[in-house]
């Protein structure tokens, strides 16, 4: 038995130590245009980027995930890449990119890129070589005659297909007498994924950044890629109406994407990339090179992400059913289920991990969609559940989403809106420049001028006030992602978690670990619970620490029988 015992510690042991790089870590994403901008111009760029790199590492990071940093006219801010080999020259030089991720190894940082595969800008080469009819590339993009009319005799797209952003998603183009196909911006043509050289190119992509040493993809807009193959007729078939809620008949909503998204081969696309990765960590000996997938699409699309049975997919498929389906008027028990649903759905066994993200650059900022007085509740949740986090630059500091006026939009999506409800589309709010601290432009800049405004608050919500300050956002911040390193978090098999009126509680416990009780109070008035009674063993905890309008302080020692979740409060506790 003795023996069984030390049997089963060792092999537990092991598993920790081998747990790789990128299991239970936190990711952070950069938005390089408003991280931090070195030369004046007001945008961001590499090298301020490589100035922030310690700061990550100090607030306790794995990994930095950077928004688009290639060659693009910006008509959708990078995600429009007019050269797939170079560095938008606002960014910096690849000499600049080098020296990040020189830099980035020093201090112990993995870089991850956006991989924008769906499209290209129609100011790349390929792309106007497509439109010269160029033999190479003549079929790199989906091309139609369009049909005639029969009534009117005009011609018309091929099909009632609309783009992400509003309106056909089909552009006439006069040179070669031919509709593209764009799923997002006009300025966006969509790659013909069944074009072989197509996949051959964008796998050269994919190898030639792996080469210079980062730690793998965030792969953008994944459930585009493929799009249903021409009928006999040689059409492409009309996507069906909504029954309900989007009368809009050029709003992206209005249609059921069954020929546009989701097609089964983007799913082979993805385990091919998979593939890809594993083959490069097998013959350079690297570190492991990981695919992050962005894929707003069904539940049980997001779990084929992971892989099929047979073969696997991406690492960290974004968890955006927890984005989407937690929000300012979730109770507890909906927390409670959201949790449960991934996990009880998703892939078992060593290589699968969870994941929680709650904010990107596509969305509203966490602080705005929940109140920031809900933020460091939020924080907490995301970072002691069982996985990996994702987290956008700024929610750290509970950074609030910026209004920005109709003038002032350059959000493409929102731009093709209008100035009544562009607001309800627009990212811009979320993308404003990152508030370092209380000087002129939130030391993002020391320019006058920023791409997008500062927010006003920036003198009392920066890095400098918040590291400086006993409790903040960054310190809890700071507190959660040190706790993330204890076995107990990192053992991703071991949540308890229920619902007690508006509280949602959990433990994380692993053997010969800390026992951790979280406490979530997402309701609004105080409620009292013992602790005891839904973990019996606890009964003195302390404080390791919780929201900033809490009643307890950090390493306060409280009697577990008599707790009380203040209003919008998360704590964590350990069992003493
Ligand atoms: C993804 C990006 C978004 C971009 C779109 C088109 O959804 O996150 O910012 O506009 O793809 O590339
Ligand atoms: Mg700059």
């Amino acid at each position: 038995m003795k023996l069984l015992i030390s049997l089963v510690l060792v092999i537990t042991a092991t598993l920790r130590v081998n747990a790789d790089w990128w299991q239970s870590g936190n990711f952070y994403q950069i938005y390089p245009r408003s991280f931090r901008d070195s030369d004046g111009d007001g945008i961001g760029d590499l090298n301020g980027v490589t100035e922030k790199l310690q700061y990550l590492k100090d607030v306790g990071f794995t990994a930095a995930w950077l928004s688009p940093i290639f060659k693009s006219p910006m008509a959708d801010f990078g995600y429009d890449i007019s050269d797939f080999y170079k560095i938008h020259p606002e960014y910096g030089t690849l000499e600049d990119f080098e020296n990040m991720i020189k830099k980035a190894k020093e201090v112990g940082i993995k870089i991850i890129l956006d991989f924008v595969p769906n499209h290209t800008s129609d100011e790349n080469e390929w792309f106007k070589k497509s439109v010269d009819g160029d033999p190479k590339y003549k079929d790199y993009y989906i091309w139609h005659n369009g049909v005639i009319d029969p009534t009117t005799g005009q011609r018309k797209p091929p099909s009632n297909w609309l783009s992400a952003f509003r309106y056909s998603a089909w552009e006439w183009n006069d040179v070669r007498q031919q509709y593209y196909l764009h799923q997002f911006a006009i300025k966006q043509p969509d790659l013909n994924y069944r074009n072989p050289a197509v996949v051959e190119e964008m796998k050269n992509v994919m190898r030639f950044w792996l080469a210079k040493g980062i730690s793998g993809f965030r792969i953008d807009a994944c459930p585009f890629l493929f799009e249903v193959e021409l009928d006999r007729n040689g059409l492409y078939a009309d996507e069906p109406p909504v029954t309900s809620g989007c009368p809009d008949p050029d709003d992206y909503c209005h249609l059921q994407h069954i020929y546009t998204n989701d097609r089964p081969e983007t799913f082979d696309m993805i385990y091919q990339w998979r593939e890809l990765a594993e083959s490069f960590k097998k013959e350079n000996g690297s570190d492991t090179k990981i695919l992050l997938t962005e894929a707003y699409t069904s539940f049980e699309n997001m779990m084929k992400f992971y892989g099929d049975g047979t073969r696997k997919g991406s690492y960290v498929p974004f968890n955006f059913d927890f984005m989407g389906n937690v929000n300012k008027d979730s109770k507890a028990v909906d927390v409670v289920q959201n949790v449960n649903k991934w996990l009880n759905a998703m892939p078992k066994g060593k290589d699968f991990y969870p994941n929680w993200v709650l904010g990107n650059h596509d969305n509203k900022r966490l602080a705005s969609r929940f109140g920031v007085e809900r933020a460091d509740l939020l924080n907490i949740l995301l970072q002691t559940l069982p996985g990996n986090a994702v987290t956008y630059n700024g929610e750290e500091l509970a950074m609030t989403d910026v209004f920005i006026s109709w003038d002032q939009t350059v959000d493409p999506q929102a731009c093709n809106a209008n100035p009544n409800n562009f607001n309800d589309y627009s990212r811009d709010p979320a993308r404003t420049p990152f508030q370092w601290d209380a000087s002129p432009n939130a030391g993002f800049t020391e320019g006058s001028e920023t791409w997008l405004p500062v927010a006003q608050d920036y003198k009392t919500k920066n890095v400098l006030m918040q590291e400086r300050a006993p409790h903040s956002h960054l310190q809890i911040f700071k507190k959660l992602i040190r706790l993330r390193k204890e076995p107990s978090m990192q053992d991703i098999n071991n949540l308890s978690i229920k619902a007690v009126d508006n509280v949602v509680i959990y433990s994380r416990y692993t053997q010969n670990s800390d026992r951790y009780v979280i406490i979530l109070n997402f309701g609004k008035t105080d409620q009292s619970i013992d602790i005891s009674a839904h973990f019996p063993t606890v009964r003195r905890v302390e404080v390791i620490t919780t929201s900033i309008q809490s009643n307890y302080n950090d390493g306060e020692v409280i009697d577990a029988t008599k707790f009380v979740a203040k209003g919008q409060v998360g704590t964590v506790v350990v069992q003493i």
